[in-house]
């Protein structure tokens, strides 16, 4: 397969694109979508893009019963000399791939998949919008479409990536969230899935995410599912503290998703000589060190999320304010240095970005 195969069909009516203020996040989708099509022997063929629209799957397809898919986030943005810049696809290319593994889905080529990404970004490159805190959000994805009750995996597969433009992930926006501490369930076990970027860990989250939202918090700190002890992700974002002038992150432990932006903000925090760590971290140190006044900032690192930090944790009946539920100054250096390179107005010395 070559990219001179990738065919282009263009739509004949174009949506209307909604203003700056109204975009939120994941509502409003662009004009065409790319699929490539997979079936054993055949292997991945047909790339086509193609105006954006339902797509038709047999209601016995894999996908709707076992839950078989992995899915991608990554963001585009137009830089004031309308330049256009993607953020490491490379990376989130590889990660699909090691998803792809985890959940047996052939891999897929990524220097193809990335090739087609941007000509679906040239397609509709109008769609980026321009403000500040806005971007256009690509999610690649993977269904498992053979349609077949017998619990294996599928011979049948699609490749569809779809972008939405976006303005910030939550509502509070740079604003300090607030967060529950979930005591009871679980988001993933080391040996399953929590380390892919597959479905059934967002479905399994639903419900401390309702737990939390019931009690006025946005996302649900998840803690690791043997002790119950242990810090490990938030919904939709991985999660960091400073405690004590030292920046402190959950090691990668097999069932933590390996974040980009947390690896870009490890990489920023080492090249600013701020002291970094990446070790086990359990609940009651987070306790402790903000019971003795270490505990300094804490923030959240993701595509949508970007970089948010937090103002509050409720540990159970206790509520954990941080640095008086305000940004803190490493945090929103983070922010500012991450934002700049993303939207090309400061200098990229990691060659993060990429320019279309
Ligand atoms: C992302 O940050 O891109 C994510 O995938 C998180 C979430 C919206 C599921």
């Amino acid at each position: 397969m070559t990219m001179k195969d990738i065919k282009i069909e263009l739509t004949t009516y174009k949506k209307e694109k909604p203003a700056s203020d109204k975009l939120g996040f994941g509502q409003f989708f662009t004009d065409h979508m790319l699929i490539i099509d997979y079936k054993n022997g055949k292997g991945w063929h047909d790339p086509r893009i193609i105006p954006y629209q339902p797509i038709s799957l047999d209601p016995a397809a894999k996908v709707f019963h076992y839950g078989q898919t992995v899915f991608e986030g990554l963001k585009a943005y137009v830089t004031v000399d309308k330049r256009v810049l993607l953020f490491r696809p490379e990376s989130n290319f590889k990660r699909l791939n090691a998803s792809n593994e985890r959940l047996c889905i052939p891999a897929i080529n990524e220097e193809f998949a990335l090739e087609g990404l941007k000509q679906l970004i040239t397609v509709d490159r109008e769609w980026i919008p321009t403000e500040p805190g806005t971007s256009l959000y690509i999610r690649p994805f993977i269904i498992a479409t053979d349609p077949y009750l017998g619990v294996s995996s599928s011979r049948s597969f699609q490749f569809i990536i779809i972008m939405s433009p976006v303005g910030s992930y939550y509502k509070e926006g740079i604003k300090p969230v607030k967060i529950l501490v979930e005591q009871n369930y679980v988001r993933a076990v080391a040996g399953g899935t929590g380390a892919a970027k597959t479905g059934g860990n967002y479905a399994s989250s639903l419900k401390g995410q309702e737990i939390a939202s019931e009690d006025g918090y946005s996302q649900t700190l998840w803690l690791d599912g043997v002790e119950k002890r242990y810090v490990e992700e938030v919904g939709s974002m991985n999660i960091f503290f400073k405690m004590n002038g030292t920046v402190v992150t959950p090691a990668l432990n097999g069932s933590i998703l390996p974040g980009i932006t947390r690896d870009s903000m490890i990489q920023l925090l080492k090249s600013k000589n701020i002291p970094i760590e990446e070790r086990r971290i359990s609940i009651d140190e987070v306790i402790e060190a903000y019971h003795n006044g270490t505990l300094e900032e804490a923030f959240g690192t993701g595509t949508a999320a970007v970089i948010s930090p937090i103002g509050e944790l409720k540990w159970q009946e206790e509520r954990i304010i941080i640095n008086n539920g305000e940004i803190g100054e490493v945090t929103q250096m983070l922010y500012d240095t991450l934002t700049g390179i993303q939207n090309g107005s400061l200098e990229d010395p990691f060659s993060w970005t990429i320019k279309l």
